[in-house]
């Protein structure tokens, strides 16, 4: 690993969205930030944000005509943790199930959880959280060795009130830097 780990975080379709900007001011000070967006993700927070923060081109396509490597394939072998946050149902039951079909399934896809740490911090809707679909998916994901940041219990963006709210940013940080081995960042906006 180079002096300041690599975290791609591969953003996908909640109103969470919006809490990837803040985690960023934790990270930024020990870890190079890409971030990759899904097609939904793009309609919670414009990727000029992303790109503004991290400094580094965001990837909303598989399809920009501007490596002659394909983009997302540079990205798993340069990365050396990819965290899923916020992750959708959606990006769990395509990761469970092996679906490649816009920038963060293929990343996810094209990474192995043997080789480098893939990290899922869930949000949604109770009952999208408890579906029986999701909690098979996560139980799956689980045993292949992906590790997840569970959601907290609160008020919802849905206006539920229940288990499905993306952890805290701070929280994130600390568990995506424990699982770099960097224990002792303090994580600090
Ligand atoms: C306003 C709004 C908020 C949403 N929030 C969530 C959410 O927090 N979690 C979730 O799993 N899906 C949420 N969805 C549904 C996803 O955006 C939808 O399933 C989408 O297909 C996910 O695509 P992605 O996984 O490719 O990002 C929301 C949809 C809308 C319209």
């Amino acid at each position: 690993m180079a002096d300041r780990p690599h975290i791609v975080i591969g953003v996908c379709g909640s109103i969470a969205a919006f809490k990837i900007a803040v985690l960023h001011k934790y990270l930024r000070d020990h870890a190079e930030v890409t971030v990759a967006m899904t097609p939904s993700a793009t309609q919670f927070v414009g990727p000029q944000t992303f790109l503004a923060l991290t400094g580094n081109p965001v990837i909303t396509s598989l399809w920009e005509p501007t490596h002659s490597k394909p983009k997302h394939i540079d990205l798993a072998d340069e990365l050396d943790l990819l965290l899923i946050a916020p992750a959708t149902a959606n990006i769990l039951a395509k990761a469970a199930h092996g679906i490649a079909d816009e920038p963060v399934s293929t990343l996810i896809m094209s990474s192995l959880p043997d080789e480098k740490p893939i990290v899922f911090a869930p949000a949604m809707n109770t009952r999208m959280w408890k579906n029986p679909a999701t909690v098979e998916n996560v139980k799956t994901l689980r045993e292949r060795g992906y590790h997840f940041i569970a959601p907290e219990s609160g008020d919802l963006a849905c206006g539920w009130q229940g288990e499905g709210r993306l952890a805290e940013p701070q929280v994130i940080a600390k568990q995506v830097f424990a699982l770099l081995g960097l224990d002792d960042v303090k994580v600090t906006g």
